[in-house]
């Protein structure tokens, strides 16, 4: 009874608050003396010191000055182990208080062993793909000395332009917080206190994934209901896996920029989320404030950021420049300062890095390691996604005699590993090409013959070669897409079709009449549709890191089976974007058979009457719908049951429905859970993905499946910006992507 009664002191709303206060109770007091003890003993310039963070010189001599003064608490960018122990001995033997630094990196889908980008991640639908991987990187930066990584990315993102939806787990809200969480398990470990340990930084907080016309560094205009129902869930889940520290963004939001904003730093982040880590902004963040005319100079970048809430700054220095000034000027209170040392050493000390603060040299390297192999192949297979496969042209059977390999992306081990891979080498990726002349050579004759030597190649002259080639085999694998360079930070583009001449490739190819298999690598979704039409099959692979050849390989020949699933929606053409399943319902919503474009009467009238929110040239159906994805088997889902479709909110939701596999292989689908909210006090998405599993069924085996939702899950911040469940109707559909499914009806009662 008693237990009850504490539960329900903390529904919603206060929930956050009332348990982030009881997290704080909890807090290690042996740990807190600990830490108390040693800021007493620390100068502020110490203190300033710990919340410096620099970008490695490479020179030993002049960074060891600057540890020697206590004037570092981090360096970022140092990957060579000698270097970071000889460091680390300046910091723990030559500092007044010994305290140890900590090495920083942007470990992002791997350190050496590049698993597929985090959208490619996101398209398994699978937890353990990315926990796994996490782990794999983990354990290989951290056996060079590196115990920080600024990851997970998990900004939803909502337009393809942005180059950095390649680093996030998609446009769905849902999705990135369960696979955000998953990779900081695997980052974290079971404790930070494990040397194979790296801290996590969840970022970017908040809102970077929305700037404006998909254009890096933008601003964005997410008002604060949006902010909470979108985009800060996956940070709120990051939370709670125990993120140990967290980075703020770039963008301005509202006016705002994330590194001088109290509201999400401390109101949400620390009161409501009770986080008792540490804050570092981004590359520079505190005097990008300049520019954006937030602060007049360095010392007021200084000021508005440590003030809203940052506890240590990333390479722009302003914090040791005039801290000290600011602090004298009353501007700053000394005790803002010591509570950001103490988040910092909180992590240092639960990180062991004062008992263990050197990494050991003489270990055998874990680099590249066979099962850390053997796990980015398979993420690399889970990752993939058939969009399209007609007459089972897919997987290749034994009548194909002959294949022509072409396309630039074919044997591209540089692009296929993607953005931001500063530690992976192409001389350890294998490619489509190498794998499968390796595993399939005895199998079939392959001819290579590239057609574009990369994928911004427009010089056309060599495609008549690659179609010679076609003309010759009995199926054309066409591997294209995009460089790695065309996607990650700062690389925006506005056109999405593929570039160089890809198109002519492709069309040249189709010319031949033989059946081309369009392969592609990306680091975003592109517009293909044309592409599409030509080709017999398309395997879309967001860059699949190093294992990628082998694990296409596998797929294009049968031995495994493709399972994955768009984690964003696929744009017909680039003027749709923004374009997301989970949109709000308009007054007027789009019907099937719009009049488009070519059926308008010449000279008609001007009338809105029946007419509805689409676009004429584009209608309103994306070219592939989130959650999409064919496998070379088929399911059937039937008997889609809600066990009591009348709940109260602290009920629970049980749905069952039995799903077949219809067709002759093994194979496995993602089944997804949406629901909608049919009316609210304010409008409400058409569909949100509540839940999803991977389920494993040989051909004509039939399972039931059962998903279970708190009703509390369907709690949204309302017209009172309160987060709760409103009583109503819903709506819920079991499909295999956001399109599909019958949709069922429940309601909730106070
Ligand atoms: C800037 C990027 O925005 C951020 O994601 C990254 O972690 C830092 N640079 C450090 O490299």
């Amino acid at each position: 009874m008693k237990k009850l009664k504490a539960l329900s002191a903390c529904l919603p709303f206060l929930f956050l608050f009332s348990c982030a206060q009881q997290q704080h109770d909890n807090k290690d007091k042996g740990l807190e003396t600990r830490i108390d003890n040693l800021l007493s003993q620390m100068t502020l310039e110490e203190k300033i010191g710990q919340m410096n963070q620099i970008s490695s010189f490479g020179n030993i001599e002049d960074m060891s000055g600057l540890i020697k003064k206590g004037e570092i608490g981090s360096i970022l960018n140092e990957t060579d182990p000698q270097k970071i122990n000889a460091l680390q001995r300046v910091a723990m033997e030559e500092s007044r208080l010994g305290i140890p630094m900590i090495f920083a990196r942007d470990v992002i889908h791997g350190f050496k062993t590049i698993f597929p980008i985090p959208l490619g991640q996101a398209a398994s639908f699978n937890p353990e793909i990315a926990e796994v991987g996490a782990r794999v990187a983990a354990i290989e930066c951290s056996s060079v000395g590196i115990r920080w990584t600024f990851a997970p990315m998990i900004d939803v993102a909502r337009d393809p332009r942005w180059g950095r939806m390649a680093e996030g787990c998609g446009e769905d809200t849902y999705l990135t917080s369960v696979m955000g969480a998953a990779m900081i398990k695997g980052f974290q470990g079971d404790s930070l206190n494990n040397p194979t340990s790296v801290a996590a930084c969840p970022k970017h907080f908040v809102g970077y994934g929305a700037a404006e016309g998909g254009r890096d560094y933008n601003s964005t205009f997410i008002p604060e209901r949006l902010l909470r129902n979108v985009y800060l869930p996956p940070f709120e889940a990051a939370a709670r896996a125990g993120a140990a520290t967290y980075m703020t963004s770039f963008n301005d939001n509202d006016g705002v920029p994330s590194t001088g904003n109290k509201f999400i730093l401390e109101d949400v982040l620390r009161k409501e989320w009770g986080f008792d880590g540490f804050v570092v902004t981004d590359w520079a963040s505190a005097s990008e404030m300049i520019p954006h005319g937030f602060v007049v100079d360095e010392k007021d970048a200084a000021l508005k950021s440590v003030n809203a809430g940052v506890d240590m700054e990333m390479v722009s220095y302003t914090f040791v420049k005039y801290l000290p000034e600011l602090i004298k000027e009353g501007k700053v209170k000394e005790s803002t300062i010591d509570n950001a040392v103490r988040n910092i050493l909180r992590i240092k000390f639960r990180m062991g890095l004062f008992e263990n603060p050197f990494v050991d040299e003489e270990q055998p390297s874990v680099l590249y390691d066979t099962p850390h192999l053997e796990a980015a192949k398979r993420a690399a297979i889970e990752s993939a996604i058939l969009l399209k496969n007609d007459k089972g042209i897919l997987p290749l059977n034994g009548n194909v005699k002959t294949v022509a390999i072409v396309g630039p992306l074919a044997d591209a081990p540089h692009d296929q590993m993607g953005t931001w891979v500063f530690d992976g080498e192409k001389s350890h990726t294998q490619t489509p090409l190498h794998a499968i002349r390796e595993m399939y050579g005895d199998k079939v004759q392959i001819i290579y013959e590239p057609g574009l030597a990369y994928s911004r190649d427009k010089n056309t002259a060599n495609i008549s070669k690659a179609a010679a080639a076609a003309a010759k085999a009995d199926v054309v694998l066409a591997f294209v897409g995009e460089e790695a360079i065309l996607s990650g930070e700062a690389h925006c583009l506005a056109d999405l079709n593929l570039v160089g001449a890809q198109s002519e490739l492709i069309a040249a190819l189709a010319k031949t009449g033989k059946p081309v298999v369009t392969v592609v690598m990306a680091g975003r979704p592109l517009t293909i549709g044309k592409e599409a039409e030509l080709s017999s099959a398309v395997l879309y692979n967001f860059h699949p890191g190093t294992m990628g050849g082998p694990a296409i390989a596998d797929l294009l020949f049968g031995k495994e089976v493709p399972s994955g699933k768009t984690p964003v929606t696929f744009p017909k053409m680039v003027g749709q974007v923004p374009m997301y399943y989970a949109h709000n319902n308009s007054g007027r919503p789009a019907q099937k058979n719009e009049t488009l474009i070519n059926d308008i009467p010449l000279e008609a009238g001007q009338t809105s009457l029946g007419n509805t929110s689409f676009y004429l040239d584009a209608g309103f159906d994306p070219l592939y719908p989130f959650g999409y994805g064919l496998s070379y088997t088929t399911f059937e889902y039937s008997d889609v049951k809600i066990a009591s479709s009348q709940l109260k909110k602290q009920d629970v939701l049980s749905i069952s429905f039995s799903l077949e596999n219809t067709g002759k292989y093994k194979g496995t689908e993602v089944a997804q859970l949406y629901v909608r909210d049919k009316v609210g006090s304010v409008t409400r998405p058409v569909k949100e993905l509540k839940r999803f599993t991977r389920i494993m069924l040989q051909p004509g085996e039939k399972k039931t499946v059962t998903f279970e939702l708190p009703v509390a899950e369907l709690a949204f911040w309302n017209i009172d910006m309160v987060k709760t469940v409103e009583a109503g109707d819903f709506g819920l559909w079991v499909a295999g992507d956001s399109q599909s499914g019958n949709e069922l009806v429940f309601k909730v009662t106070d």
